[in-house]
């Protein structure tokens, strides 16, 4: 019960950030200004200051260590072309490699522009300006960039909001489900380590994969939600009818999951996490390598757990026996590939038994997600 009230509240406090961040209204955007001629660096400075705060530099040398320390805050670039040390499209090719979400625009001569397409598109311009302009015609073209990295900007945040919301609801259904069973707690979160140890010894595996591994593992028994404690927590024999309810489960997951464009494999992946090699598993009876790769991974993983956590019926398995177990079951209920891989893996699954929380922070790919640089997302201007 606990658990489950953590989760909501991580859940709650999720939804408050996302609207606190919206709330972060009052910040100007940096505008870096850089030209080699101080009348026109005064103009431009003159034009933009009392919208935006700006600094300035007066080669590209200077302005790109300013790149360097401050680019997270810097929202705009206007660089002259020709200036001395470092031309203004060499300069914004750097810039573009570091903060590719900064806007760029060039100051150029209407002569120049032929000579410069190629490096134009080399450092990804938002715009150039044609030299004079009028003050109040670059007012209207910064704007309009600030508009764009604005949008740029929130797409990004809604996007991590997202996968941030997706990860911390996936995480909390997998513990709701595993509160239905006291003797199962942390059953969700240990298969999917297990799954993932698996997978990180393949070959030929990618991220996405492991991705969407990681959220077959938290939500393969999702399916016993509409199950009721008293069979999934039975200390007894089940009768063949309670049994035949707890088999429904891989079917039940799959109808609940298939709805949701995102989870459409998954769900075909938990419908097969109960098949077995050699055909006499359930529900379909699949055989061999009709059986997909992620569910013989599951099987595997969910077998491991199982017999290494204590029960209502009896205590935890040793490591040992349950290694035994799963090769001696090698080409029978396992792939016998994923035994071998296994036998390798074995002592990772004795580590990551021992500790599945510390384990699961340093090798989820979901929480990677969350956690990684935000670049300019830590800034919040509008
Ligand atoms: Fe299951």
């Amino acid at each position: 019960m606990l658990k489950i009230q953590e989760n909501t509240n991580s859940y709650i406090e999720t939804f408050h950030k996302v609207i606190e961040e919206s709330n972060k209204r009052n910040t100007k955007h940096l505008i870096l200004l850089v030209d080699d001629e101080p009348d026109n660096l005064a103009l431009l400075r003159r034009t933009l200051r009392s919208k935006y705060e700006v600094i300035t530099a007066t080669n590209g040398k200077e302005a790109l260590e300013i790149v360097k320390q401050r680019g997270k805050e810097i929202s705009l670039i206007i660089s002259d072309q020709k200036m001395p040390i470092m031309q203004g499209t060499e300069f914004f090719a750097n810039v573009a490699e570091m903060y590719p979400d900064i806007v760029k625009m060039l100051l150029t001569g209407h002569s120049d522009i032929d000579i410069l397409v190629d490096s134009i598109n080399k450092c990804n311009l938002f715009q150039y300006i044609f030299k004079p302009f009028e003050p109040e015609e670059l007012m209207l073209i910064v704007q309009n960039g600030i508009e764009v990295f604005e949008l740029a900007q929130s797409k990004k945040r809604m996007l991590k909001d997202l996968k941030e919301l997706f990860y911390t609801t996936i995480k909390s259904i997998a513990s709701a489900l595993d509160a239905k069973d006291t003797y199962t707690h942390g059953h969700s979160l240990r298969v999917t380590l297990y799954s993932l140890i698996l997978a990180k010894h393949m070959n030929g595996i990618n991220e996405k994969f492991m991705e969407e591994l990681e959220t077959a593992g938290l939500l393969h028994d999702i399916g016993k939600i509409g199950i009721s404690e008293g069979i999934l927590c039975k200390p007894g024999k089940l009768s063949d009818e309670e049994y035949e309810i707890i088999k429904s489960h891989p079917e039940k997951g799959k109808k609940l999951l298939t709805s949701i464009k995102k989870l459409n494999c998954v769900s075909e992946w938990l419908n097969s996490h109960h098949e077995r090699w050699d055909g006499t598993g359930y529900p379909n009876h699949l055989k061999g390598e009709e059986i997909p790769i992620s569910a013989r991974i599951i099987a595997i993983a969910d077998t491991y757990d199982a017999m290494t956590s204590s029960r209502s019926y009896r205590k935890a398995l040793p490591h040992e026996v349950a290694r035994d177990e799963i090769l001696r079951c090698k080409g029978t209920q396992f792939d016998p590939q994923l035994v071998d891989i296994f036998e390798k893996a074995e002592k990772e699954f004795a580590i990551a038994h021992d500790d599945p929380e510390k384990y699961y922070k340093e090798n989820s790919i979901l929480r990677q997600y969350i956690a990684q640089d935000e670049g300019q997302l830590s800034k919040v201007v509008y």
